[in-house]
């Protein structure tokens, strides 16, 4: 872990204002591997991750994702990074294998530190999974320089997509505190970033049924209740069942049963969320009455393509106005109890009003901006009415 830490500060952050001259000169006396250190660690061919000098690169002090293609005899690594650029004689302490790393594995749980990489940039993440499926992540969660939990950036479109409630639901209309219900708490990268950017104007109850993930959360997740922000070790449907009417603006259903199996391409497949969720009866009881009469319902589904029509209809059939927001392969669906008139460019308007949000939200708001272009493409990515949802998902050339 050593090499993780030393170039974070100061010095690492104006890497790329430097010429690759400068760069090698300021930066080639600060190591001091062996040949044998370096041989042992690396080999040609290598996936790594590695500092670039490059001034094409807009991100200072980001390790890139590359291969190593030479070692030197005096140790030093010339890299290919993924988006074609080249680094020559840089020094193993900028280098470092591409990698996992298991912090913790207990009940069902296992945490790794490792990266999330972006367009060959790649960053430090904490990533929580199940034991039974620990390709699947739950939840993600960058970190900072000093590696701990930043909420301050949701790594994932899916729970970006769920962030954007807090447009819909207008928090930032201070004259109210809206309340949320999120099921499905996982890593808690939604409720910590939620709270992080609104801290007295949201309030949210949490439920997550698994006590271990629970426990690795508020351990390597720095995931933190108090008076506005409540985790509940509970079944979220019996919670919802069980809870007073009327008691939430939002409900944001994040729930996956890690032992589904992946629905593959069985038509009428549902493997998120966990079907009871989307029995009929529920969501005309328990979810209908524990809204709010402007609430907002929203749910993740990966399923099949007629599986997702009849959770369109499903959503018809209980709230005013409904719309779905593709991401590949999760699909949002928005149940407005009051009807409500959203169209693309009105919600990025309204995302960008909302700062942090544009910042916090952006792989989302550019889904959402991008929709026009997806029809044309007949793709199902974007922000799309129901009536134009379940008409794509009925034409076959259109691709799910
Ligand atoms: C994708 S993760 C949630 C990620 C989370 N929303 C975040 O912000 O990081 C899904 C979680 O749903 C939980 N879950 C599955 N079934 C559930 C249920 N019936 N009630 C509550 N939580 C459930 C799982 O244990 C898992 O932690």
């Amino acid at each position: 872990m050593g090499e993780e830490t030393i170039t974070r500060p100061g010095s690492a952050v104006a890497v790329n204002k430097l010429s690759q001259a400068e760069f090698n000169t300021r930066f080639s006396t600060a190591w001091q591997s062996t040949q044998e250190e370096v041989n042992n660690r690396f080999k040609v061919g290598q996936k790594v991750e590695a500092l670039s000098s490059s001034t094409t690169k807009d991100e200072y002090g980001l390790f890139y994702v590359g291969s190593i293609t030479k070692i030197s005899e005096d140790s030093s690594l010339d890299v290919l990074f993924e988006d074609g650029s080249t680094e020559e004689n840089l020094s193993p302490f900028f280098v470092r294998p591409f990698g996992r790393e298991v912090l913790y594995e207990s009940g069902e749980v296992i945490v790794v530190d490792g990266h999330i990489a972006r367009q060959g940039v790649a960053r430090r993440a904490r990533l929580l999974s199940f034991k039974s499926s620990p390709q699947l992540v739950q939840s993600a969660v960058m970190l900072d320089e000093d590696g701990a939990p930043c909420h301050r950036q949701i790594p994932f479109e899916q729970h970006q997509v769920l962030c954007l409630s807090l447009v819909m639901a207008k928090v930032d209309d201070a004259s109210k505190r809206s309340r949320f219900l999120i099921i499905g708490s996982g890593g808690g990268t939604l409720p910590m970033a939620m709270h992080t950017v609104f801290p007295t104007l949201v309030d949210m109850d949490v439920v997550e049924i698994s006590k271990d993930v629970v426990k690795a959360s508020s351990q390597f997740f720095k995931v933190q209740v108090n008076d506005n922000l409540r985790i509940h070790t509970q079944d979220g449907a019996r919670f919802l069942e069980t809870s007073r009417p009327a008691a939430y603006d939002v409900l944001l259903l994040d729930a996956a049963d890690p032992e589904t199996p992946d629905c593959g391409d069985s038509e009428d497949g549902l493997e998120v969320p966990p079907p009871q969720f989307v029995e009929p009866a529920f969501l005309k009881g328990a979810v209908r009455r524990a809204l709010t009469s402007d609430g907002i319902c929203v749910y993740n589904v990966i399923a099949g393509r007629s599986k997702l029509v009849q959770i369109a209809h499903l959503f018809e059939e209980h709230f005013a106005s409904v719309y779905v927001l593709g991401t590949d392969p999760n699909y949002f669906f928005w149940g407005f109890v009051k009807p409500k008139a959203l169209d693309p460019d009105g919600i990025v308007e309204m995302i960008e009003a909302m700062e942090p949000l544009d910042t916090l939200c952006k792989h989302a708001m550019e889904i959402i901006n991008s929709t026009e272009e997806n029809i044309g493409d007949k793709t199902l990515l974007g922000w799309f009415t129901v009536e134009q949802f379940v008409l794509l998902c009925e034409d076959p050339t259109v691709m799910v």
